[in-house]
């Protein structure tokens, strides 16, 4: 399967040439806010991935590839995103960009790349979509980093935002536990997702809130909401690639596994390991022979 080109053979020209990149723009991701009420469009597909091979393998599927900061855990080994840097970000998203050609490919915002200024942010999130061709920024944060959205979103830089559970801040958190089960912290929620969506952001992760949270997010902004431990109401759903796919023992809730590849990788390796150890890999189709 070719996942990078098409060639494009349907031209009376001679010589197929490769189609050019057709990726679901912003204004389009934007768009299908409008489109689902109307009942025309579908909710929105959002994977993450960190190299070019996932890429290649999830683009055809997915409206939105994120490279989400969750790679200092999944890739990294890391205890949590805080440590992540711009150039873990800017490596990985170059990769993602080099793997795909149909999803919009949006990168997080490391953790101390963008909250001590709007300026701040800008010169991060240039770098980003410099040094990888993104097409968007992802930044964690309500009310508070509403100015940093606007100043982005004026000056020709896309974000998504993302409310309630913010990984970012779980040392302020104190855990990954599902937000907004006090009257006071919903009514929070709900205003940082309205203040985050009327400053210009293009969508919204809605991530780990009771239910009723995202349905009155979703009911309420005017960009589309994307949730993960949210509500089947939003108006489109992400999870990390890694955990869908069944490479980790845990299953959170609000995840779905949609494959058993953890298991399938182990049984690949013991089987590799047993014919290394019996002789019997390489064998003779995988040998090159003398010719005479
Ligand atoms: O970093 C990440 O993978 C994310 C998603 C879970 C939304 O932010």
């Amino acid at each position: 399967m070719s996942t990078t080109f098409t060639i494009d053979a349907a031209t009376s020209r001679a010589t197929p040439v490769a189609a050019p990149m057709k990726r679901l723009t912003i204004p389009a991701v934007r768009a299908r806010k409008a489109a689902i009420a109307a009942g025309t469009g579908a909710p929105l597909v959002m994977l993450t991935a960190y190299t070019v091979r996932t890429a290649q393998l999830l683009d055809p599927h997915c409206d939105l590839l994120l490279v989400g900061d969750s790679l200092g855990q999944v890739v990294y080994g890391l205890p949590s995103t805080v440590p992540v840097t711009l150039e873990m970000m800017a490596a990985h998203g170059a990769a993602v960009v080099r793997g795909s050609f149909a999803a919009a490919v949006v990168i997080d915002m490391p953790f101390g790349s963008y909250e001590a200024s709007p300026e701040q942010a800008f010169g991060s999130a240039a770098r980003l979509l410099k040094e990888t061709g993104a097409a968007a920024v992802k930044l964690e944060g309500g009310a508070a980093m509403a100015p940093t959205v606007r100043f982005l979103s004026e000056r020709g830089i896309p974000v998504m935002g993302h409310v309630g559970l913010t990984p970012q801040a779980v040392n302020q958190l104190g855990g990954y536990g599902a937000r907004g089960r006090t009257p006071d912290e919903a009514d929070k929620i709900v205003g940082d997702a309205q203040a985050v969506a009327q400053a210009g952001a293009f969508a919204l992760v809605v991530e780990g809130v009771v239910e009723s949270i995202a349905v009155a997010i979703t009911r309420t902004v005017d960009c589309p909401t994307i949730g993960i431990g949210a509500s089947a109401a939003c108006d489109g759903q992400v999870l990390v690639a890694e955990d869908m796919l069944g490479l980790f023992e845990r299953v959170p809730r609000f995840v779905k596994r949609f494959a058993a590849l953890g298991p399938a990788i182990d049984a690949a390796a013991a089987a590799f390991a047993a014919d290394v150890r019996a002789r019997a890999f390489p064998g003779p189709d995988q040998v090159y022979p003398d010719r005479r």
